[in-house]
């Protein structure tokens, strides 16, 4: 089957580039469509490459075949199947969230970030509206404009797209009725106006039978606006990222040879040229331009979109994740900063927790330090959340392991994105817009001190370490906990035990028991012992830790060696008949809410160092087995 013109992300860099240069000094304007699912957006494309003539014939077969078979339009052409189509062929790919089409009028051409997915749209939309300088959303004319047209389009508006299209779509059903089409676009503006667009088009269509997209529609006399085609080709949007500061994000190094070091990628935003100084985001080095690469050969200069390889005159540190930028205009480099996010994920936003933040090349652990607040989708009020759930959309302050090179949101769209990945899933769970760094980063530095860990450890003539204690309620945790500290302190070591009931009562005691309070308790705590540990302490932590998010995020704060996972694997039942507090007794009556085992969630360690099956052990027994597993696997020399 001949395929439409449908680049992977990963090809899209070359083939557009192609294509673009075919199709030189003709505007350019990307847009997405969004809305409700059902709202037509498969049969809008369709139609859109349809009457641009960009499906071929034998393509074209494929379709009204398959549309007699499986459409929904009788002897029609069903034009979503062909959209459709495609993407379940994509989706065996899985990587690909997003694909780019493009066609072409004699006016201008047009790449439609094309957004696929139902329960993940609002995950897609955000990807591919990045890019986008317009946003046509759908309403389908029966339903009027309905909670996921408000937060799509807030969503564009937060990504910058200052331009959209109210495509009032299946006109037809409703026998191309005015008041109708005229009472959703008085509801849409009521809204809208709020969210700073700076054109908002409303048109009557029906994209199946091709009303108002490129044909003017006979059936209603009463429209004399532009049909969807000729409003994207009049349409007037700036593309200000040749005009924005030059920001070079490296995606590789290429080193072929000694002689050769050439730094790979796309240019963001700005212009370079031979002979221009540039600079290290990070380290603020600086050097000439000597070469620029094109896919073309070598070029004197080259502006945004394009990707090119870089040589500079001088060798300096710089790799991936690195940008190289304007010497005038250096972006922030910060490890804190406030961001506008969309949480994508079914599990809610937990603050506190370790996510994985990438931009467009870099990298880094992060943790929302704070949520400020939620965003009421009804009337875009800010309201107080501890919270977000999948589809909201909120403020917070990030707080990051390694800074990252950036730019506010609303003066680079490209360098002021990032996403969220959870670390387990490796899922992307949330956008994020950047709003601005947080002055206190770069006002707090690390204070280099005299008597250092290492100092701390031989005064003690130990090796610090961290016994972290796992395990549910009346697993039997701090029992076994407190012979192993009884044990080690008769051998002269100094220890000290960090117990979730006793750390309650002092330094959390404003925490609960809700999943946010828990991955809090863990974080608080995990810093107290990784902060012991550099006194040179043994520290024995004993909670329930019930999220091997935390868990892991406490391990990788801890030096190599030094973080050993104890879980103390007692069975449900066992642990009820046990119930030494009687606390299973209430919660298994409904009078404890989220009680770990019974209505919140236990999840099991499945790589830690030390697993005790308690049935059948005596404490005394267990408690020996850690001190003889201690004393077989002392850390490394030189681990610190
Ligand atoms: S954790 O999940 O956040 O790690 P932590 O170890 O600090 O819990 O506290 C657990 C102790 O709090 C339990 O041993 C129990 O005595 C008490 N507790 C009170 N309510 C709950 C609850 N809903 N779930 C679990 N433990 C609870």
């Amino acid at each position: 089957m001949t395929r439409l013109e449908k680049p992977t992300e990963d090809a899209a860099g070359t083939r557009l580039g192609v294509y673009l240069a075919t199709q030189k000094n003709k505007g350019l304007l990307r847009f997405l469509t969004c809305g409700s699912v059902d709202d037509g957006k498969s049969t809008l494309i369709g139609r859109l490459l349809y009457d641009t003539k960009l499906i071929f014939e034998d393509q074209l077969a494929d379709v009204q075949n398959a549309s007699r078979k499986f459409g929904t339009t009788g002897e029609d052409i069903d034009l979503a199947l062909l959209v459709d189509g495609l993407e379940a062929e994509r989706e065996q790919g899985i990587t690909i969230d997003v694909a780019y089409r493009f066609f072409t009028t004699p006016a201008r051409k047009f790449i439609v970030a094309d957004t696929p997915g139902h329960e993940q749209y609002t995950r897609n939309m955000a990807t591919g509206a990045s890019t986008a300088d317009l946003a046509v959303v759908l309403v389908d004319a029966r339903k009027g404009v309905l909670p996921q047209t408000r937060r799509h389009s807030f969503i564009a508006s937060l990504l910058g797209i200052r331009h959209v299209v109210v495509a009032v779509n299946k006109i037809d059903l409703i026998d191309f009725d005015r008041g109708r089409f005229e009472a959703i676009v008085a509801d849409y503006r009521a809204f809208a106006d709020k969210l700073g667009f700076t054109s908002i088009a409303p048109i009557p269509m029906s994209a199946r039978y091709g009303d108002n997209v490129s044909i003017r529609s006979e059936h209603m006399p009463w429209y004399d606006g532009p049909t969807l085609i000729e409003h994207l080709e009049q349409v007037v949007v700036d593309d200000d990222r040749a005009s924005a500061p030059f920001r070079f994000p490296i995606q590789y190094v290429n080193r072929p040879n000694l002689d050769f070091r050439g730094f790979a990628g796309t240019i963001a935003t700005g212009r370079v040229a031979v002979g221009d100084a540039v600079r290290v985001a990070k380290s603020g080095k600086q050097s000439l331009v000597r070469e620029i690469l094109s896919p073309r050969g070598s070029v004197k200069a080259a502006e945004a979109h394009q990707a090119v390889t870089l040589l500079l005159e001088d060798e300096i540190e710089l790799s991936r994740g690195n940008m190289l930028v304007a010497p005038e205009a250096p972006p922030e480099v910060s490890d804190q900063f406030t961001a506008d996010i969309v949480w994508m994920d079914e599990h809610p936003l937990l603050p506190g927790r370790s996510y994985i933040l990438r931009t467009e090349t870099d990298q880094t652990p992060a943790t929302v330090s704070e949520l400020k607040y939620r965003v009421n989708i009804e009337n875009f009020a800010h309201e107080a959340a501890s919270s977000l759930a999948m589809n909201e959309i909120g403020s917070c302050n990030l707080s990051l392991q390694a800074p990252i090179a950036f730019d506010p949101y609303g003066e680079n769209r490209s360098t002021g994105t990032f996403i969220l990945i959870d670390r387990t899933t490796n899922r992307t769970i949330a956008a994020g817009m950047i709003a601005h760094g947080l002055r206190r980063a770069t006002n707090v530095h690390w204070q280099a001190l005299d008597v250092d860990r290492k100092a701390h450890a031989a005064l003690k003539n130990q090796r610090p370490r961290v016994l972290w204690f796992t395990g549910m309620s009346g697993s039997g945790k701090s029992t076994i906990a407190n012979l192993v500290e009884k044990k080690l302190h008769s051998e002269g070591r100094h220890t000290y035990i960090l117990d979730g009931d006793n750390v309650r009562h002092g330094l959390n005691r404003d925490l609960g028991f809700t999943d946010a309070d828990r991955v809090e308790n863990i974080r608080r705590v995990a810093e107290v012992a990784r902060l012991m540990a550099d006194a040179g302490l043994i520290v024995i932590v004993s909670f329930i830790s019930p999220f091997r998010s935390e868990r892991r995020a406490a391990r990788e704060i801890m030096r190599p060696g030094e973080f050993v996972e104890i879980f103390v694997d007692t069975p449900l039942e066992e642990c009820i008949r046990r119930d030494p507090k009687g606390l299973y007794e209430r919660a298994l009556k409904g009078e404890i809410p989220n009680f770990t085992g019974i209505s919140s969630p236990y999840e099991a360690p499945e790589n830690a160092e030390i697993r005790l099956e308690t049935v059948g052990r005596t404490p005394e027994e267990m408690a020996e087995a850690i001190g003889r597993w201690l004393e077989e696997n002392q850390p490394a020399a030189g681990d610190e």
